[in-house]
Parts: C-alpha cells; sequence; structure tokens
C-alpha cells in the first residue's frame, strides 16, 4: 500500500492538493484493516508526502507542486556541464590503462630485483605489531615510525637535517605538489616554473589559479637572473635540481646559491622536486637546496614510488617548521591519510636496512642500463646529437638543432619516443626526445637502442643538409 501510493504520488497520478479518502474508507475499498491503513498514512505523512489538517482530512502535499516532473530525471539538455576548473584538470590528466613497458615509454622503477619475499614477510611483521589498529583511523602526518625512518635516511645519504615530524606523508609527489600549490598560492600569484618543465608540477600550479612563468633552463640547470627579470616577486619557484626534469641536467652550485638568496630577498618560497635524486651513478650528489638553505624557505619533496615500485603510493616532504601544522590539515581534505600497513611495512624496510641496500643495488642496475645506452648512442655524436652528461635518472633527453630532423626520426622509428616540445612552455628550432628505460630489461633496451641509431643514420642524410 506504502510503495503503491508513494508511486501514485511521484507519477503525479495524485496530483498535489488532491484529497484522499478517509482511512476508513481506503481500508474498505482495498480490503485491508484500518489500522495497516493509518500506518501506511502516518508514514507518507511524516516523509511529507501527505498533509493531514484536523476536521478535514488528508491532502497530498501541496509542496510537491515544485517538483518540476515528480519522479522523473530530466535529460541532461538542462545541465551546466563541467566546471572551467575541472576542464583544466580534466584536459591535463587522462586516464589511461598503464604502459607495457616498452622501448622507450618506461621511465619507472624496475621490479624484477624487488626482494617480494622480505617485502611479504615484513608486511606480515607489521600486520601482527600493529593489530587491529592497522585498520582504523592513523595520523594524517604519516605513521611517526616512517616519518623517523625518512628523515634518518635523509641525514644519512642527502645530508637533509630535519626533525621526523618536519617529514609529511603523501601518496605520491603529485599530491603533495598540489596540497603545496594549495597551501603556498595565492590566485594570480607567479611562480616559477623551468622550461622545459615536469607537466604534473605545472597542472597543480594551474589549477591553483596561478600564473606560470617559465624560466629557460642551460647546462647548469635554471638561469636564475632571467627569473628575477621576469618575475622578481614570484611567490614560490619550483626546481628538480638533482637531475632536471626532462633536460637531466643538475642544478650548478652557483645557481643553487643565486636562487636560495633571491628566495630569501624576495621571500619566496622554493619547492624542490627531488623526485629521482636517489640514482645518481657517478660522484658525489650536489647539495640539495634545502640543506643549504638557513632561512627555512625550501619545501624538500621525494618519491618512493619511484625508488620502489610505481603502486606503492608512497611520497614525502619536508615541510619548514611553520607550515608542518598547515599541510597536514590541508592533507587530512584531500584524503585523510596513507594506508597503515603499507607505512608500517616501509618503515621496517628501511629500519631494517634492507631500502639503503636495495637503492645501492638497484643504482648499479639503472647505471649499467644508462652505459648501454651512452655507449650505443655514441656514434650519433658526429650527427650533433647531444645529451646531458649528469649521471642520473632512469631517462636520457636525445636533443639536435634540427626539430625537424627529431620529429623525423621519431616517426619512421617504431619507438615510443615523447617529444621534448610537450614539455616546453615556447616553440622553438630544435627538438628532442626521451629515452625513459628504467623499466626496460637490457635486452630490449639494446634492441631499441640499435634500431633508433640505425633510423637516426638513415634519416640524417634524407633530413639534414
Ligand atoms: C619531476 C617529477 N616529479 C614527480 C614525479 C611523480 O612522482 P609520483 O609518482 O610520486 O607522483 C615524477 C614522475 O616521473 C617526476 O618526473
Amino acid at each position: 500500500m506504502y510503495r503503491a501510493l508513494r508511486s501514485a504520488v511521484l507519477e503525479g497520478v495524485l496530483a498535489p492538493g488532491d484529497r484522499l479518502p478517509s482511512t476508513r474508507q481506503a481500508a474498505a475499498d482495498y480490503g485491508v484493516s484500518r489500522g495497516l491503513m493509518e500506518e501506511v498514512f502516518c508514514q507518507l505523512t511524516d516523509e511529507g508526502f501527505f498533509q493531514r489538517a484536523v476536521g478535514r482530512g488528508t491532502f497530498i502535499a501541496s509542496e510537491l507542486a515544485r517538483l518540476e516532473t515528480p519522479g522523473k530525471v530530466l535529460p541532461t539538455r538542462s545541465s551546466r556541464g563541467p566546471s572551467r576548473r575541472g576542464l583544466v584538470m580534466a584536459a591535463n590528466a587522462a586516464c589511461r590503462e598503464p604502459e607495457v613497458p616498452r622501448p622507450f615509454n618506461a621511465g619507472i622503477a624496475d621490479t624484477k630485483e624487488f626482494p617480494w619475499r622480505t617485502w611479504c614477510r615484513l608486511q606480515a611483521r607489521a600486520a601482527r605489531e600493529l593489530g587491529l589498529a592497522a585498520l582504523s583511523f592513523a595520523d594524517p602526518r604519516g605513521l611517526p615510525n616512517l616519518s623517523a625512518a625518512i628523515a634518518r635516511y635523509l641525514a644519512q645519504f642527502r645530508g637533509i637535517r630535519c626533525t621526523p615530524p618536519q617529514v609529511i606523508i603523501f601518496n605520491s609527489a603529485q599530491q603533495a605538489l598540489s596540497a603545496l600549490a594549495i597551501l603556498l598560492l595565492n590566485h594570480g600569484d607567479a611562480v616559477w616554473i623551468e622550461d622545459p618543465c615536469y607537466l604534473g608540477a605545472r597542472a597543480a600550479f594551474d589549477l591553483a589559479g596561478a600564473v606560470a612563468m617559465p624560466v629557460a633552463v642551460d647546462e647548469d640547470g635554471l638561469v636564475v637572473k632571467l627569473g628575477i627579470r621576469r618575475a622578481p616577486r614570484a611567490r614560490l619557484a619550483y626546481v628538480t635540481p638533482s637531475h632536471q626534469y626532462p633536460t637531466g641536467v643538475a642544478l650548478s652550485l652557483e645557481r643553487r646559491i643565486e636562487l636560495l638568496q633571491w628566495a630569501s630577498r624576495s621571500n619566496s618560497w622554493i619547492v624542490e622536486d627531488d623526485y629521482d635524486g636517489e640514482f645518481r651513478y657517478a660522484g658525489q650528489p650536489l647539495a640539495s637546496l634545502y640543506s643549504l638553505d638557513s632561512r627555512a624557505r625550501v619545501f624538500y619533496l621525494g618519491t618512493l614510488n619511484k625508488s620502489m615500485f610505481v603502486s606503492l603510493r608512497l611520497a614525502y616532504v619536508v615541510v619548514p617548521e611553520e607550515m608542518m601544522e598547515l599541510l597536514a590539515n590541508i592533507r587530512t581534505q584531500m584524503d585523510g591519510f596513507s594506508p597503515v600497513l603499507t607505512q608500517m611495512t616501509l618503515s621496517l624496510f628501511m629500519e631494517e636496512g634492507y631500502f639503503s641496500s636495495y637503492l645501492r643495488r638497484m643504482r648499479a642496475v639503472y647505471g649499467a642500463k644508462r652505459e648501454i645506452l651512452v655507449e650505443a648512442l655514441a656514434p650519433l655524436a658526429s650527427l650533433g646529437w647531444t645529451w646531458s652528461s649528469n649521471p642520473a635518472g632512469m631517462h636520457l633527453l636525445m636533443r639536435h638543432k634540427s626539430g625537424n630532423y627529431v620529429r623525423e626520426v621519431a616517426r619512421a622509428s617504431t619507438l615510443d619516443l615523447a617529444l621534448l616540445r610537450a614539455y616546453r612552455a615556447r616553440r622553438a628550432q630544435d627538438d628532442g626526445f626521451f629515452l625513459r628505460f628504467g623499466a626496460l630489461d637490457p635486452k630490449s633496451l639494446q634492441t631499441g637502442v640499435d634500431e633508433l641509431v640505425a633510423v637516426a643514420t638513415k634519416m640524417a642524410k634524407l633530413t639534414i643538409k
């Protein structure tokens, strides 16, 4: 009875203002008890479908007249569509199937040597140690054990001195960049970005309504003087000093100091994205901006999705003390906190020394892959190709002064070669493409680079006069 009457109202069979029979009458009409009918009328009155007026009877609620087509969903013709911000974000990110590693689309971690059994054992131990706490709410700043393990690692290997509470855990560098953009930028604020730039960072700043100011990168990294000329009072500078993304150069010490002095003078922030700082294959890394900074201007960003495996979904930011609480609060609004069991497993992996030995191992693995590439590419130097000599990271950017030639090579080969120009703010004559090799096995790496050398040599004869 309840459902039939409710549908009759929503479908307009019973119209607002219509008078209903008395419960006695309705019970007789439908052959049910009056008590049952009374219960149905009360329920529909409580839900607002019926109105009862003492002495006058029961009516279909007049408010329902305000429903355009009761019970029906209109076609979306009248919808206003997505927001401008939604469109900006959707244009910058596409939902894709994960790529199968092939030359040269694989700038991600190689997992073939990952100590999976150890990880599983530590995960079981983490589950035992945490007990039901693994299933509960957790600290949005990150598991204290993990923050402490990361702080220790940074002190030992990156010369970074910070307290564990300064290390705030995120799911990814991308999420951290979005949170930092929200924390630090007002609508319309100028932000220095490197030109060419990591597109994920640019997207986060665009979304915050900031105005990206591209600053050229040369063989010493970001040309700080150009930034000062273009936007002396920019609120923030985003840099990838260890291994500039995508050109691969390292920011020289002189430029690091210049950048820090500017930030201190103009009261600006620096976001130092050390996305693959663990992978340097020769010599000592230059001191991080964070470790050189005496004015607490630098946010240092690291991601374990790159150094461990891409589905780990853990990254961190080392935050100046005055901003710790605010950034953690913003993080809670994004998605609360990172999965506790994974954080605990990683903290055990670090505490037990597996992390540093795995990084040591992987440094050798990626370093050897980079060697294969660089050796095989050597003949292309005489055709005018260049690449960064900074022995770091999981990708190599090859450049040539003839953009046409670069694009012809990319078209003529069967390889997956992302073009440099997609990462640039300004058009230029020259161009380049990435060789993203992290997850490639040495054999496909060799086949890929052999094809590249053959195609580039052949196309040189056809394209370059
Ligand atoms: C410069 C730079 N920053 C950040 C990231 C992304 O890290 P995550 O996967 O943790 O968002 C990458 C990934 O390649 C990167 O190249």
